[in-house]
């Protein structure tokens, strides 16, 4: 297994401090995120789990800077991540964060390889290149057979494969998945959370994974409970 660098300082990889997160409805103000506090290491997998609509993706997304908490801290090596401009945001996003979602939102047009390359062809690299990283990600969640094949032609668990190695194909220190085997059926469940758990230690991410799956939860380092805005020790 491949111990890679350490972060710097050895600290957590990823952390939020005193997270808050508060939306306006109808004059009403939702306090989804109140004071929450969470660390991740490297190689670690940290299970979130919850009540549907206690605020699980506003955590993930506050924690991969795709929505801007109203207050505390989203810190990656160290670093506030929300302290940068945009497009180092979306920079920052794009080298180090990989995200799988509950559907898949892979591009139908495009091929498993093609949809693998994008983010790789997003960075700048060239067609030969991004493919290049793309297909040994493909042969790695088992679907070197599967190249050409376009998503609508692929199972539910093999477009969460796709996905997945979409997710890793810039080789991000971090992985947040929002509910990667809600989709599917419990046997392709099963693969695809093996799949992700060994990913995370192959590659010393540190993920965040939110899950209903009790299978899922039992199988990560530690799982949490959202509730009342932050994060306390699972049923
Ligand atoms: N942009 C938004 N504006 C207003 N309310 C929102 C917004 N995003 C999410 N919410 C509300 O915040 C709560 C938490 O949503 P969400 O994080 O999606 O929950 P979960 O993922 O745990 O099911 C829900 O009540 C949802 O309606
Ligand atoms: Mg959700």
């Amino acid at each position: 297994m491949s111990d890679g660098p350490p972060a710097p300082g050895g600290g957590p990889v990823l952390e939020a401090r005193g997270l808050i997160r508060v939306f306006q409805s109808g004059g009403e103000e939702l306090r989804i995120l109140d004071g929450l506090d969470l660390a991740v290491e490297r190689g670690r997998s940290q299970a979130i789990v919850g009540a549907s609509g206690i605020g699980k993706s506003t955590l993930l997304y506050a924690l991969g800077g795709l929505d801007r908490p109203t207050g505390g801290q989203v810190l990656f090596e160290g670093r506030s991540v929300y302290d940068r401009g945009e497009d180092e945001l979306a920079a920052w996003r794009n080298r180090s964060v990989g995200f799988v979602f509950q559907f898949h939102h892979l591009l139908g047009d495009f091929t498993a390889l093609e949809n693998v390359a994008l983010p790789a062809r997003l960075a700048g690299l060239g067609p030969a290149e991004a493919e290049g990283r793309a297909r040994p990600l493909l042969e790695r969640v088992g679907l070197g057979g599967r190249l050409d094949h376009r998503p609508g032609l692929l199972s539910g668990g093999e477009q969460q494969r796709v996905a997945l190695a979409r997710a890793l194909v810039m080789e991000p220190q971090v992985l947040l998945a929002d509910e990667p085997t809600g989709n599917l059926d419990i046997k392709s469940a099963a693969g695809v959370s093996a799949l992700i758990l060994e990913l995370v230690a192959e590659r010393g991410l540190a993920a965040v994974i939110v899950t209903h799956s009790e299978r899922l939860a039992g199988l990560v380092d530690a799982a949490l409970e959202l509730a009342a805005g932050r994060l306390g020790p699972g049923a």
